[in-house]
């Protein structure tokens, strides 16, 4: 059956305290909404539709990054869960698949969960998710009579023996699109909130004498974000079972607890990760490589055997070959560096592009920006960059080139030349000796006269 994802993300979140919508709050460097649409791809939804309301051009711009046939859809006024699912009813009109509605602030549902709420629907009419938490707190309680969920209640309407019951409703409901919308369009306010209940389609579905159910999952899949702690907790959860995902699938991580991930990390079998490493977003390293202590990847890739770090920083739109070598305090930005070449020591690699085996020196810079705009460096294969070198952009250095010390490079070098551009070294014999027995001369007569 194909389905469609309705993701309500039009709430405030009040007790976020923040300018910035709920939804678009980042857990591991991906904004909540990410999540959510992420773990539902798995089901290959043929739409889906956003609900969006508070800092709806913006959330409409983090939809579309994340999934550029994604739909936003307007609610103007927030007046509950139902109101806000009836917002998709245009977008996805002639749609007779399966509709999923989740909200934008759960980021752990799994696609397995969601599959198996799709499933249900082969026999029931509206299925809805399920998890018994730890403490029941505000949920909305299912109803059930054996299998068959007969209604939920929210915690505001409930009765203390309603309250009694632990299975709650984790916020997904699944129904064929067309149900869906001709049930919601039955959904009064009549309730302690004086809002549109999504909730109340059980009740009317049972009611025409169709079949309910839920589906059970486990609380840290429904797991939702209200608040700035409940954001830290859901992103040390993430990073756990990143981490442990990560092990299990063959890396090492010498101090698990000290590596952070991003949502879309990917990190190759027999990679060694050493401690106090950042991922930041679009970071993928393929195996066998080492990523050693406190450095940061955002952006970029490492190939096979390479080695990063310490303290390297790797920006976006850095591509590293098989084997390349970049050491500590080196930062590498928008750079193309091929098999086998070094960038050892203290430097930046800005917009450049850097040939097999080059080996560039301690200290070298490419002055990448003249303050309007950038330009590229190219070094060639072989290549070897003396230490301390400038290569103001844009220059070329031909393959096998070699430039001297402490030079700065205006122009482009021949392969195989030798390029010098620093003052050259003047010598005067016994100098140094007669200019200290001056110095001292002069420091003695100032403390005579003071
Ligand atoms: C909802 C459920 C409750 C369930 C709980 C799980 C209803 C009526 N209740 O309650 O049974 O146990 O989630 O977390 O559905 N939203 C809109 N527009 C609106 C209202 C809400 O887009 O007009 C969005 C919110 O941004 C949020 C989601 O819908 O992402 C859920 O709304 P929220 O107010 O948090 O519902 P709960 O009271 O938590
Ligand atoms: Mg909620």
């Amino acid at each position: 059956m194909k389905t469609a994802l309705i993701i309500l993300a039009a709430g405030k979140g009040t007790r976020m305290n923040s300018d910035l919508p709920k939804v678009l709050h980042k857990v591991a460097q991906a904004p909540l909404l990410e999540h959510a649409m992420a773990s539902a791809a798995g089901l290959e939804p043929a739409h889906t539709v956003v609900v969006a309301g508070h800092g709806l051009d913006l959330v409409r711009a983090a939809t579309n990054e994340f999934d550029e046939t994604a739909v936003v859809v307007e609610q103007t006024e927030q007046l509950g869960t139902a109101h806000a699912a009836q917002q998709a009813r245009g977008a996805l009109a002639g749609f007779d698949g399966a509709a999923l509605v989740l909200f934008g602030d759960t980021p752990f549902l799994s696609a397995g969960t969601l599959q198996k709420m799709v499933d249900a629907l082969a026999t029931h009419e509206v299925v809805v998710l399920g998890f018994e938490p730890a403490d029941t707190k505000r949920y909305g309680r299912l109803v059930m009579q054996g299998d068959t969920l007969e209604r939920i209640v929210e915690h505001k309407d409930a009765t203390d023996e309603e309250r009694a019951i632990t299975l709650c409703n984790g916020g997904v409901t699944a129904c064929r699109a067309p149900l869906l919308f001709d049930l919601i369009s039955q959904i009064g306010d009549d309730n302690a909130s004086g809002e549109y209940y999504l909730t109340d389609v059980v009740a009317l579905a049972r009611a025409r004498g169709m079949s309910a159910t839920a589906v059970i999952c486990d609380e840290a899949e429904t797991l939702g974000v209200n608040s700035r702690a409940d954001l830290a907790a859901a992103d040390a959860l993430f990073q756990s079972r990143a981490r442990a995902a990560l092990i299990e699938d063959g890396v090492t991580l010498t101090a698990p607890d000290t590596v952070y991930l991003s949502r879309d990390t990917v990190i190759g079998r027999d990679t060694v990760i050493e401690p106090n490493v950042v991922f930041g977003p679009g970071a993928t390293v393929e195996t066998g490589a080492t990523i050693r202590a406190f450095s940061h990847l955002e952006g970029c890739h490492v190939s096979r055997g390479a080695i990063i770090g310490p303290y390297a920083r790797l920006r976006p739109g850095t591509e590293l070959a098989e084997d390349v070598r970049v050491g500590n305090f080196v930062e590498i930005k928008n750079a193309q560096i091929a098999a086998g070449a070094k960038v050892n020591h203290l430097s930046y690699i800005g917009d450049a592009t850097i040939g097999k085996k080059a080996n560039i020196g301690a200290g070298t810079i490419t002055c990448n920006y003249d303050g309007v705009m950038k330009h590229r460096t190219q070094i060639g294969a072989n290549a070897f960059i003396g230490s301390n070198t400038m290569l103001v952009a844009p220059v070329s250095i031909g393959d096998g080139a070699l430039t001297g010390s402490g030079s700065v490079i205006t122009s482009d070098v021949e392969p195989d030349a030798l390029a010098l551009a620093r003052a050259p070294q003047v010598e005067k014999p016994g100098m140094a000796r007669k200019l200290f027995e001056m110095l001292k001369a002069k420091k003695a007569k100032a403390q005579r006269g003071s």
